[in-house]
């Protein structure tokens, strides 16, 4: 087919250049601002969620990965409490002093999520010296790949190595959370930054959203011919904050109505509510909520099968689950579009895609498909660039590696 000859560049969306390529030029840059090498630099991936999808803010099990994109916070300490922040990708400066009370500062949004991390540390009591910190990210902004909590993953690493502080990764990842809820505003859940700060190459990282526990699940992908592709649907999310509220209002509401109904045994969240307890008491939910809690109860049971399923090595049970989560968040949560719905059945169509779904809050950004190696150049041109024909938009393919979550690089020899 013609589209197959689109002008797209390929190789940059298939291979990230590892951290160790990405570390030379960072540190020039902040040679290059600051007059002198940092210390270090920290590292954190952005993620593609493989399933569990709207369950974290109901205490349910998720299973996502870390990706090989990331964002690198290189730094290193000042002798005043000036925070001196560099951005390289948007060739942009922002200030501001530990001394006093740190604000937002909406001309330079990046380095919101920068200021938040400062901010939440100084909650917790937590100080140390100004700093001058210079990042540069791969991940892409705004597509559902999580690069905010990246960047306050990688954030908090850099703040934690230059201050010396005693904060492990889990500690970590709850005041990145913190920090994107109070500071930021966005009430996300806690499956973002977990992957993270916390993600181990080649494994899933399943999250017990209740508990906080969580467990590294190998992914026996290369073992099995199969390739982890993430693709862009070029549109970016659109009401994306105001309807993730609203879907996590539309969740509450359902638990307090299920609640009121099921006096012997009173739910805590969804995660303590069955299918049978659904279908029993269908007559308490308005019809959209009741198809709203049957997403999550039904996603929260395709997570625990799901991870059966990866234990076992079934991939393809896998994938047909993957199948299932996308149909229930377009049918009964109502976070796809027509977009992501065509990338999907596109992928879903396609021989050796063992299972494709929407990744992240939905609304646009992402799909995440399992595909076999030999498959994805047709993945490529018969899923992405057919897609990208039909709707005029850039859909982009990344094939990724499921990547470590937060690292430190020393970097300084003076
Ligand atoms: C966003 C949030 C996560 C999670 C997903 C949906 O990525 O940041 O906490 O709720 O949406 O699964």
């Amino acid at each position: 087919m013609s589209l197959s000859k689109r002008p797209m560049s390929r190789r940059p969306e298939v291979d990230a250049p590892p951290a160790e390529e990405r570390l030379i030029p960072l540190s020039q840059a902040f040679q290059d601002r600051f007059g002198r090498a940092p210390l270090g630099a920290a590292e954190a991936p952005g993620r593609v969620n493989l399933i569990g999808e709207h369950v974290d803010y109901n205490q349910g099990l998720v299973l996502p990965a870390a990706i090989d994109r990331s964002v690198l916070v290189a730094f290193a300490p000042r002798p005043d409490a000036e925070m001196r922040l560099y951005s390289l990708d948007f060739d942009e400066e922002s200030r501001f002093s530990l001394a006093e009370p740190i604000g937002r500062d909406d001309a330079h949004p990046w380095s919101n999520y920068l200021r938040a991390v400062a901010w939440v540390l100084a909650e917790e009591g937590c100080s140390g010296p100004g700093l001058d910190l210079v990042v540069a990210g791969n991940v892409l902004i705004g597509a559902g790949l999580s690069s905010s909590a990246a960047l306050e993953v990688a954030a908090l690493g850099a703040l934690r190595a230059a201050w010396g502080l005693d904060l492990d990764d889990r500690r970590v990842a709850l005041l990145a959370q913190r920090a994107e809820n109070e500071f930021v505003g966005v009430q996300c859940g806690i499956m973002d930054q977990f992957a993270a700060a916390l993600a181990v190459a080649d494994h899933a990282l399943l999250i017990d959203c209740r508990s906080l526990e969580y467990q590294q699940v190998p992914l026996p992908l290369a073992e099995r011919g199969l390739a982890l592709v993430v693709a862009d649907s070029g549109l970016p999310r659109r009401l994306e904050e105001s309807e993730y509220n609203r879907r996590r209002e539309e969740c509450a509401e359902a638990l307090r109505l299920l609640q009121a109904a099921m006096t012997g045994r009173r739910p805590g969240s969804l995660r303590d509510v069955s299918m049978a307890d659904l279908e029993e008491h269908i007559a308490c939910l308005p019809p959209a909520l009741f198809r709203r809690a049957r997403h999550v109860v039904g996603e929260m049971e395709r997570v625990g099968t799901g991870v059966d399923a990866l234990r076992r090595g079934d991939l393809e049970a896998f994938g047909g689950l993957m199948n299932a989560s996308h149909a229930s968040l377009r049918d009964d949560f109502e976070v796809s579009c027509p977009e992501l719905d065509r990338l999907t059945e596109l992928a879903q169509g396609l021989s050796g895609v063992l299972g494709a779904r929407l990744t992240g809050a939905g609304f646009g950004g992402c799909t995440v498909n399992l595909v076999q190696v030999e498959a994805v150049e047709a993945f490529r041109e018969q899923v992405v660039g057919r897609y990208s024909g039909e709707t005029g938009l850039a859909g982009r393919t990344y094939v990724c590696r499921a990547a470590d979550g937060l690292r430190i690089w020393p970097l300084a020899s003076h």
